[in-house]
């Protein structure tokens, strides 16, 4: 999330700064990284069920640290709700 916002991109609103509570850094993950990232949690899953755009690799951008392995991932910011 804060790679997203620290780009030019301000599409991503990121309203409750990261705390899991808001939803609305949704992002769909490139495919070929889903299975790098760590499991969901519950309370990231829940807030994605809020969406009505929930796609199988739909995250929280807040909830993912980024690592070595993540370099060159590529992120698509989902639509608002
Ligand atoms: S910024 Fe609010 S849940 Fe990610």
């Amino acid at each position: 999330m804060e790679v997203i916002r620290s780009s030019d991109n301000d599409e991503l609103m990121a309203l409750c700064g990261g705390c899991c509570s808001c939803a609305t850094c949704h992002v769909y993950i490139d495919d070929a990284y889903v299975d790098l990232l760590p499991v969901l949690s519950e309370d990231e899953s829940d807030l994605l069920d809020s969406s009505s755009h929930r796609r199988a690799n739909s995250r929280l951008s807040c909830q993912i640290h980024i690592a070595p392995e993540l370099e060159g991932m590529a992120v698509s910011i989902a639509p608002e709700d």
